[in-house]
């Protein structure tokens, strides 16, 4: 069983979902349990019509069905799987006088069949191999998918404030050299739509871009999904797999989260960097590699490393190119166009037609502090189409949080001088913030002198700034 090596219990997780239906109880039974115990969900049934009613009503990965079988027979299971989940895998079990048959089947698109009387082992083998089959077919459609999503990454970054002008000029550069980059910025700040555009403006944008959480992986189970198992690595790896980097061949993994990937990750994956090869879990021979790294994460990982919780040659490593995303708040005049952008699209995925936001909705959401980023403007602007229903978004449609937020902030009118007021007082509280109050930088990166700062919060009634 997979908790051997430490993995997570096969109960949380199955490996997949499994239809045995056999009319012989000893052989349904004992496969059955062999199978549960290799970690796959297993239903039974114990005839043709309980096939046929299983298929109807459940999504199995793979479909083992005996020919023979009264009430219907394995053809009649198979031809209902091709109807209702083509993607669903057939093996057909058959007694030999019936190979005839069996190569019928394989023509109507059974996937394999295995002759009676079963050897456990054979039938394991041959289940292994259908699983990677589909994870094969998976993996392609995966690849068709980002091919079919080749877009010009200029119109799918949104925001053209002077940030993220330079983000944009960044990208440019950095995309068409092998260089390891690390992304960096608040969450929902758009890092993984940077890398995105990274590996898409590359020469490797026809191959595999395979993103990777590293904080929702446990630590086993991320190690061989990064390089791979040998065979017999661990009870339950019944046969050798290949790690994301193989997998890659010559396209981008997108390493998310990387200050939460574990000490012992961290020295395997610096070998990887630095030798271009791995070592599959439970094998001695290395596996070269050829792959384009990015990596993402919200933590200081300068910190991390000055705590040594994270290796400094592994952070050197990575942080080749750095491109640190602003927060959203530092780059209000994104905010227009970003909505305009949302809307667009969540009138498409909601079926609806909103055509904005009404102004006062815009100027609440340029003001708001926005602390989840795009990701939280996005949410909002989701929750109000979903529950306005007019032409223009209202803020009486945003989430009560937001809504809330924004009820806190200083009423600004339209009066330009108190809108200008409004907005030097945000600006300077939010340098004053970054600068844990030391008014001496905060003056500094204003570019105004001491005095005048004091002044201005003095005249702004600025709070909690002495
Ligand atoms: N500049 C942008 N233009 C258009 N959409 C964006 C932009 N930045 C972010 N988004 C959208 O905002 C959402 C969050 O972006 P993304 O997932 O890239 O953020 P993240 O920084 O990876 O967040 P997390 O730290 O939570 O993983 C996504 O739906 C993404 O499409
Ligand atoms: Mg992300």
């Amino acid at each position: 069983m997979l908790e051997a090596a430490g993995m997570p219990k096969t109960e949380d997780a199955p490996r997949g979902r499994i239809l045995l239906a056999d009319d012989e109880s000893s052989i349904r039974e004992s496969l059955a349990e062999v199978l549960r115990q290799e970690g796959y969900a297993v239903d039974t049934a114990a005839d043709g019509r309980a096939a046929l009613t299983a298929v109807d009503g459940n999504d199995y990965d793979v479909v083992v069905t005996d020919l023979r079988m009264p009430g219907a027979d394995g053809l009649a299971v198979l031809r209902r799987v091709r109807e209702r989940a083509p993607q669903t895998l057939v093996l057909l079990v058959t007694a030999y006088a019936s190979i005839e048959t069996a190569v019928e089947a394989l023509r109507q698109g059974a996937h394999d069949y295995i002759l009676k009387p079963l050897i456990l082992e054979d039938v394991l083998g041959k289940v292994g191999r259908l699983f990677e089959v589909r994870q094969l077919a998976w993996e392609t459609q995966m690849l068709r998918r980002e091919l079919d999503s080749r877009y010009d990454f200029e119109q799918m970054i949104i925001g053209r404030s002077p940030a993220m002008r330079a983000i944009l000029e960044l990208i440019r550069k950095v995309a068409p050299t092998p260089s390891t980059v690390l992304i960096t910025g608040e969450s929902g700040v758009g890092k993984e739509v940077v890398a995105r555009a990274i590996h898409h403006y590359s020469r490797l944008h026809d191959k595999l871009f395979l993103p990777v959480n590293c904080a929702a992986i446990p630590e086993n189970l991320l190690e061989s999904q990064l390089f791979g198992h040998a065979k017999g690595a661990f009870t339950g790896a019944l046969a050798a797999n290949e790690g994301l980097f193989q997998r890659a061949r010559g396209g981008t993994i997108f390493l998310d989260e990387i200050g939460d990937l574990p000490a012992n990750l961290q020295v395997k994956l610096l070998r990887a960097i630095a030798l271009k090869e791995v070592l599959p879990v439970g094998s001695n021979t290395p596996v070269r590699v050829d792959v384009r790294i990015l990596a993402a994460t919200n933590r200081d990982l300068r910190k991390a490393v000055e705590e040594q919780r994270f290796r400094e040659d592994l952070y050197y490593r990575l942080n080749v190119v750095n491109i640190q995303i602003p927060p959203l708040r530092e780059r209000r005049e994104d905010v227009p166009q970003l909505v305009e952008y949302l809307v667009r699209r969540q009138n498409v995925e909601l079926n609806k037609s909103f055509k904005g936001v009404n102004n006062a909705t815009m100027k609440l959401m340029m003001s708001l502090p926005w602390k989840g980023n795009i990701r939280e403007l996005e949410n909002a602007i989701e929750h109000a189409m979903i529950l306005g229903d007019g032409e223009w978004i209202t803020p009486a449609d945003l989430p009560r949080a937001v809504a809330q937020e924004g009820a806190a902030l200083p009423a600004v009118g339209d009066n330009l001088k108190e809108a200008i007021r409004a907005y030097e007082r945000g600006h300077i509280e939010n340098v004053l913030g970054r600068t844990g109050n030391d008014k001496r930088k905060a003056a500094d990166l204003l570019g105004v002198s001491l005095s005048s700062l004091y002044r201005k919060i003095e005249e702004l009634g600025i709070a909690g700034a002495d």
